[in-house]
């Protein structure tokens, strides 16, 4: 009898083991499908998350920073930060990048998004939806 129990919590505990894996799998944060970045700012700025997501790495548009301040790449499974919570002018003050000022979010919007749209946007199969114009972006209200 006692050996049968035993048994039988093994594959109970072995079973919930498995299902917290596989929940952990499951529930990688991948956040949300869409986001307006910006909401009650000046300019908020629509973005189709999970549609991106679709079409580019991670590491495309997300990274972290080193103790040093240095930018480091993203690797799979990292804590994902809001861009702000770097990109402001007390983390990365007076940190350019071109004419970009990084230590605001419209720099790194800017120079993620913006450099992006400008990169693709003559490619044949999105050409007519010109996605380099402001209004792509920040939709007029
Ligand atoms: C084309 C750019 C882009 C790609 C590709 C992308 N993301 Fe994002 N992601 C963003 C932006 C922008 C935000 C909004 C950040 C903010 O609000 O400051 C965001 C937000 C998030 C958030 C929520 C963060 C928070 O605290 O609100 C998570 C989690 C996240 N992304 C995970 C991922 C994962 C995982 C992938 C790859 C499967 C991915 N993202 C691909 C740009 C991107
Ligand atoms: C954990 C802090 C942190 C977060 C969060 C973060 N960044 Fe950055 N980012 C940096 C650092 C550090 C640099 C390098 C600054 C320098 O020294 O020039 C950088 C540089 C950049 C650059 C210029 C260099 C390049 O790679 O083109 C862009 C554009 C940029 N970030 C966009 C973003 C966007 C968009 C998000 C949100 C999806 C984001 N960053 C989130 C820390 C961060
Ligand atoms: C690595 C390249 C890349 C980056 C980075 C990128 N985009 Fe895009 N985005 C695209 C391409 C390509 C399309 C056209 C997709 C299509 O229509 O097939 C697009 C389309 C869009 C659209 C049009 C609506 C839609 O979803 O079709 C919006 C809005 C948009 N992007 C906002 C943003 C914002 C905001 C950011 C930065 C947070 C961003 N994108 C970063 C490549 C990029
Ligand atoms: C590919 C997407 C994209 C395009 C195209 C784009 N922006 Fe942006 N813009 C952003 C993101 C992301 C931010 C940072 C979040 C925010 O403030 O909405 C931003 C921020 C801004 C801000 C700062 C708002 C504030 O409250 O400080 C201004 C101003 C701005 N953009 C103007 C423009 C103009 C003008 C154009 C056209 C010449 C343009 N943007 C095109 C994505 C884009």
């Amino acid at each position: 009898m006692i050996k049968k129990k035993t048994i039988v919590c093994s594959v109970v505990s072995l079973c919930m083991l498995l299902g917290t894996v596989i929940f952990a799998i499951g529930a990688s944060n991948t956040g949300p499908a869409d986001i307006t970045i910006s909401a009650d700012g000046k300019k908020p700025a629509q973005f189709s998350h999970k549609k991106h997501q679709d079409a580019f790495k991670c590491a495309e548009c997300h990274h972290g920073m080193a103790a040093d301040g240095k930018q480091v790449p993203y690797v799979e499974g990292q804590e994902i930060k809001k861009c702000g919570e770097c990109h402001n002018a007390t983390v990365l003050a007076g940190k350019m990048k071109d004419k970009l000022a990084l230590d605001t979010l419209k720099g790194a919007g800017h120079g993620n998004c913006v450099e992006c749209h400008k990169a693709k946007k003559d490619e044949p199969a999105i050409k007519d939806k010109k996605i380099d114009k402001c209004d792509t972006c920040h939709p007029k209200k």
